[in-house]
């Protein structure tokens, strides 16, 4: 997967890195080129979703947001006929899919049991999510930065652990792998007064130790 010739539009967002390493993560895992329908859960301004297409045009994606602004806003710039965005209201009546992904999404759940439920019911069998997770309370840059997003975020906060996250999962019916997200694209760093970082070495140290992608298989068969 070379990142060359990818849209600008794409690579300029500050959370390109993440979704281009969960691409190449997942890919390593699951034969993408195999699978014929996913989910980018909690897809924010769709740019994940166009990365996907980017690599792998056999697939039909489906971008699910909470926030109808966004969704609204995925759909004007949206040109491909093969990616779709909808509203989490209307998830349920979504046919069963082969993979969902999502990029920090879970710490905005107010309950993981409840997630990784709904989650697990719109998987086929043999199905995955798989999902990164930075904003955690093992994180040391986590207490800053959680209250910065509390203050400029629409979208609630929750304090999780790994632990927790593994617990849920596994108790919703996964079999839970997780592994260090490992960073196939340079990260983007702008001064900020007021940004999430507060230094680079602070950014760095975040991203490379301690963000973290969680492999969740729905069993094929009941155990
Ligand atoms: C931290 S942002 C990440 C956005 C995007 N995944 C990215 O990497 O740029 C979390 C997103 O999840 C969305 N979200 C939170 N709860 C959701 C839910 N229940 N269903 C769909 N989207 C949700 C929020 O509206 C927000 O856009």
């Amino acid at each position: 997967m070379k990142q060359y010739n990818i849209d600008r539009k794409i690579k300029n967002n500050t959370n390109y890195p993440f979704w281009f390493s969960m691409l190449k993560e997942a890919s390593e895992v699951v034969n993408l080129y195999e699978l014929n329908s996913i989910v980018d859960f909690g897809c924010g301004s769709g740019g994940f979703t166009q990365l996907i297409s980017h690599f792998f045009n056999n697939l039909f994606i489906t971008g699910i947001e909470i926030d109808e602004r966004l969704i609204a806003g995925c759909r004007k710039i949206n040109k491909n006929r093969r990616i779709s965005y909808i509203s989490h209201k209307k998830m349920s009546s979504l046919p069963k899919v082969d993979l969902v992904f999502s990029q920090e999404v879970v710490y905005t759940q107010e309950s993981l049991l409840q997630h990784a439920k709904e989650i697990f019911e719109i998987l086929h069998n043999g199905g995955h999510y798989i999902f990164t997770i930075g904003c955690h309370i093992e994180n040391p840059t986590w207490a800053v930065r959680r209250n910065k997003i509390r203050s400029s975020e629409r979208y609630p906060v929750f304090d999780y652990s790994l632990q927790d996250i593994a617990d849920a999962f596994y108790e919703a019916g996964f079999r839970v792998m997780v592994k260090k997200l490992p960073m196939h694209a340079p990260m983007k760093y702008v001064p900020q007064q007021d940004g999430e970082f507060s230094s680079i070495s602070d950014m760095i140290r975040s991203s490379e130790e301690f963000k973290f992608l969680f492999i969740m298989l729905k069993p094929r068969f009941k155990s």
